[in-house]
């Protein structure tokens, strides 16, 4: 029978194909939120369905409304903990498109890093764990503990279809730790294990002004100007330091944990190489909180995107009739979206200029996560990826949300471990998103470890 040495062994001289794998995957563009990417969303499902149930796996494509969950699993191990790994095979938009220096679905090799939309959010990150298994099965070596695969298709649009359907996928979905690679490693070369990621809740606000469009020497002083009224509201949500000013956002904030700040403070990033890595001069945010601090456990309110009026090129002398903003705010553990959804509608009420009428959409919207620092299985990750990065994992949190998260840990009452194998500087949702090939092959084999550790705890 095949030592486990001998699966890693086979796992590093399996490295092009590997690759070769991962970048197949990538030409696929499943752009969840685009209704015409439907089809390709598909093909990138069965892409992974089909590499699955190629190493022996049971697979099932599951179909919802929108796109598909591919579920799979390895054979049951009586007395060895379950394991879940979550991932999603959809991808952002790639927009603005001239940015990119390769295609964003041309995936390209340049300076040891893979260049194409989803390399690291998510499909390059979730392939770590399917090559790990699909390998150890493929060595005929039985594998210690249950994998269950779910990967899905509507992350990036907020996991409608299987908050949905968690609960009558309960006794599927059966487990004692979920494992999700969908986030990144502190630092480059400071790998981490992540224990909490923060909500969200996003919002479209759109005002209506005038009929049409009006001439603004005519119409000025006449009537209300639904951009100007717009400016308004946005900017009544928050103060020149960034504190939120909707009434009751920060009663239900937790108060930073001491003992917390002072480990964040030792992580070695400055605030000068942050500022840096994201191209501005200075750093901004809630005065008394460290950068860290800022963007792991402090609620924050972004605009995302805002239009109105004439766009082209020139002069165009118009009071616009309408006016619009997508917005979203950052949530910790214990605040609401629903909550805040009212929050919003009655602060608007009260500061809404008179002359136009306004309709406030709320997109999804899911709470802020914490998990355990102190479980066999975060013990087992940290010695995973000793080994397998050979350096020690920083414990920290992250700021983006993984909207599902939570719920599994309700419904299915399990632990959960992130094992982000990407860089903060992997350029996710933007041009050149990228994932170092070294990370990727790395990943593989801290899962394959991962499995072997947790295989050894008992259920
Ligand atoms: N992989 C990210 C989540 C993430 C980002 C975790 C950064 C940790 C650090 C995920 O794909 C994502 O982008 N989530 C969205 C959720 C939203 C669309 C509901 C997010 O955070 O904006
Ligand atoms: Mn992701
Ligand atoms: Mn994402």
């Amino acid at each position: 029978m095949t030592s486990f040495s001998a699966i890693l062994d086979t796992l590093r001289s399996a490295s092009d194909r590997h690759l070769d794998d991962l970048v197949h995957w990538l030409k696929i563009p499943s752009i969840s939120s685009d209704s015409q990417r439907c089809e390709d969303v598909r093909a990138a499902a069965d892409w992974v369905a089909q590499k699955l149930a190629s190493a022996g796996l049971a697979v099932e494509l599951i179909t919802t409304d929108r796109h598909p969950f591919v579920y799979a699993e390895t054979k049951p191990v009586p007395g060895a903990p379950v394991v879940l790994v979550y991932g999603h095979y959809d991808v952002q938009p790639v927009e603005p498109l001239e940015q990119w220096v390769s295609g964003p679905f041309e995936p390209t090799i340049r300076d040891g890093n893979l260049y194409a939309r989803g390399a690291t959010d998510d499909k390059g990150q979730v392939l770590t764990h399917v090559q790990s298994v699909c390998e150890w099965i493929a060595a005929g070596h039985p594998m210690p503990l249950q994998i269950k695969f779910l990967i899905e298709g509507e992350e990036e649009v907020g996991s409608e279809s299987l908050e949905a359907r968690l609960e009558g996928l309960k006794d599927r979905l059966a487990c004692d730790c979920v494992v999700i690679s969908d986030n990144s490693q502190y630092a480059d070369g400071q790998p981490a294990i992540t224990y909490g990621l923060r909500g969200i809740a996003t919002y479209e606000l759109s005002l209506q002004g005038p009929s049409q469009d009006l001439h603004s020497g005519s119409f000025g002083g006449a009537v209300m100007n639904p951009a100007i009224a717009l400016c308004h509201v946005l900017s009544s949500m928050v103060d020149e330091e960034g504190v939120i000013q909707l009434p009751g956002y920060y009663d239900r904030v937790r108060p930073l944990d001491e003992t917390e700040r002072r480990e964040w403070a030792r992580l070695p990033q400055t605030d000068q190489e942050f500022a840096q890595a994201v191209g501005v001069q200075k750093l901004f945010g809630e005065v008394g909180y460290s950068t860290d601090e800022r963007r792991w456990a402090r609620p924050t309110f972004d605009i995302n995107g805002i239009n109105s009026g004439h766009q082209g090129e020139g002069v165009k002398t118009i009071i616009p009739a309408t006016a619009s903003a997508k917005f979203s705010f950052r949530l910790v553990p214990d605040q609401s979206p629903e909550e805040l959804t009212d929050s919003i509608e009655r602060h608007l009420k009260n500061v809404m200029p008179v002359g136009v009428t306004w309709e406030l959409k709320p997109d999804h919207g899911a709470p802020g996560m914490l998990a355990s620092t102190e479980s066999h299985f975060a013990q087992a990750a940290k010695e995973a990826i000793r080994e397998s990065f050979g350096v020690e994992p920083v414990l920290i949190r992250e700021g983006g949300s993984i909207p599902i998260v939570t719920r599994f840990q309700e419904v299915l009452d399990c632990d959960c471990l992130l094992l982000g194998w990407g860089l903060s500087d992997d350029n996710a949702h933007s041009p050149n998103e990228k994932f170092r090939v070294r990370d990727y092959h790395d990943g593989i084999l801290a899962s394959a470890v991962l499995w072997e550790k947790i295989g050894k705890l008992n259920s």
